[in-house]
């Protein structure tokens, strides 16, 4: 069975290179008022009760401690309607002292207090990347390469196996964004092994699949090479994405952590493994390979609501304190990998997992398993196993009702910001000033308008 995917389940904060590469953000609202290279600017969030002598007290803080302001500026707070949030850039330099003051603002002043650095201490806002390019920034904080098998692996004692996944990962490690996927020649084992696979799994799509993917899985063959004795291209595939909802590949050397791997969904990118499960058990891989994601996850990101969706699990993850990493990692293993959704009277699957998996997509609609109503507030903390069928699953209403919701879940993440994907600048924009908002009208006004005159003319 196909039930590995630690992948987004594994360790979070593995960001060494990410920490001690530089704090500036491109782009950012937060860090580009540098006013040279040498003098990084610490920036912050605070919020503070309405009442007289509030802000006076919290700045005496400041001034207690020798500590000059660079930039400060109010706005009602998102988080509480009957406090104010400052936002405040003071100059690296002070943050010998600044502890002290973050302190005194909390017991105090007795406000929220969000550091918005690259800093993964505590109370700070996890950097995120900013743009697509930045996604180079982490695509080789694997937490393992993809040669390292474990010694239960079935490839584990094959060294021709072993020296193969050593050549996959190369590609990925060298890999930057932008590039072409490089092709790559799959042996006649490996192509048999696919062709094991893809057979089988073909037999039961029409029954069990929901229709998103048999919708798509024809036009794979057609215009991708998806045969039973090819293996399609990841560069291939990944430009036939981008045409239909602007989804793209990324290859990946190993595991990446669930930070980091989530992000990637915000950019509307997928990492994705190149090489294959080793022969000796074509139905069985203790991890994602290239049948479980050209199998089971590429027709899904074809489908446009499908892809909203999964953006919108993305966008959420982006700043969102580790414990909502999680959260969001197990909504992404009880949808995008192993969910069921409705369609008419019956039930379907649209996990990557389970359209990836003979065994367990059989079993997943049968009488076995415990289904229950997506709900990402229960969702988010329910138990599962690795390494065995899911003994629950959860069904959504659409994909359409599963994007509100997360999108409501997505609400209550304690982030001092929101953000929204730019899709002509490939760049996440960090809404929260009015500047942002008034791009964002402008932009709606002008989709509104566009809308508007569309339905004039039908009539
Ligand atoms: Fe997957």
């Amino acid at each position: 069975m196909d039930a590995a995917y630690r992948r987004v389940n594994g360790t979070h904060g593995t960001d060494g290179e990410q920490q001690n590469s530089g704090s500036k953000r491109r782009g950012s609202m937060y860090l580009e008022e540098e006013t040279d290279q040498k003098s990084e600017v610490i920036s912050f969030i605070f919020s503070l009760k309405e009442e007289v002598g509030a802000l006076a007290k919290a700045l005496r803080l400041f001034e207690d401690k020798g500590i000059n302001l660079m930039h400060i500026e109010s706005r009602p707070s998102r988080m509480n309607k009957d406090q104010y949030e400052f936002f405040i850039s003071l100059d690296s330099s002070a943050s010998q002292v600044l502890d002290d003051v973050i302190d005194g603002l909390r017991t105090q002043i007795s406000g929220h207090v969000h550091e918005l650095t690259r800093s993964k201490e505590k109370n700070t806002v996890p950097w995120f990347p900013n743009d697509i390019q930045d996604l180079d920034r982490f695509a080789n904080q694997i937490l393992s390469y993809g040669s390292e098998l474990d010694a239960d692996h079935p490839g584990f004692t094959d060294p021709v196996y072993r020296s193969r996944r050593k050549e996959f990962a190369d590609i990925a490690y060298n890999y930057r964004h932008g590039q072409v996927i490089p092709k790559v020649e799959y042996t006649d084992v490996e192509k048999a092994t696919w062709g094991t696979v893809f057979t089988e799994l073909k037999t039961l799509y029409p029954t069990h699949a929901c229709r998103e993917h048999n919708r798509v899985f024809p036009l794979l063959e057609k215009y991708c090479g998806y045969r039973q004795d090819n293996i399609p291209q990841l560069e291939d595939v990944s430009r036939f994405l981008q045409s239909c909802t602007g989804f793209r590949l990324r290859p990946v050397a190993g595991l990446l952590s669930s930070r980091d791997f989530l992000a990637g969904l915000a950019f509307r990118v997928f990492h994705s493994t190149q090489y294959i499960r080793h022969s000796s058990k074509p139905t069985y891989t203790p991890e994602p390979d290239i049948c479980h994601e050209l199998l089971g996850h590429v027709p899904l990101f074809a489908d446009p609501s499908f892809a909203q969706f999964s953006q919108e699990i993305g966008l959420a993850s982006l700043g969102a304190p580790d414990e909502y990493i999680e959260k969001l990692a197990t909504v992404y293993w009880f949808t995008v990998e192993f969910g069921l959704c409705k369609q008419g009277s019956e039930i379907k699957a649209y996990g990557a997992g389970l359209l990836s998996s003979f065994g367990e997509l059989q079993y997943c609609l049968s009488e076995k398993p415990q289904i229950m109503a997506f709900d990402p507030d229960k969702t988010c903390v329910q138990k599962y196993p690795i390494t065995e069928y899911q003994p629950v699953y959860f069904v959504a209403e659409s994909f359409e009702d599963a994007k509100d919701k997360v999108r409501k879940f997505a609400g209550t993440i304690p982030k001092p910001f929101s953000v929204r994907y730019n899709p002509y600048t490939q760049s996440v924009e960090v809404l929260d000033n009015t500047q942002q908002l008034r791009n964002l009208a402008d932009s709606i006004n002008s989709e509104m308008g566009k809308l508007c005159e569309a339905m004039r003319k039908l009539e």
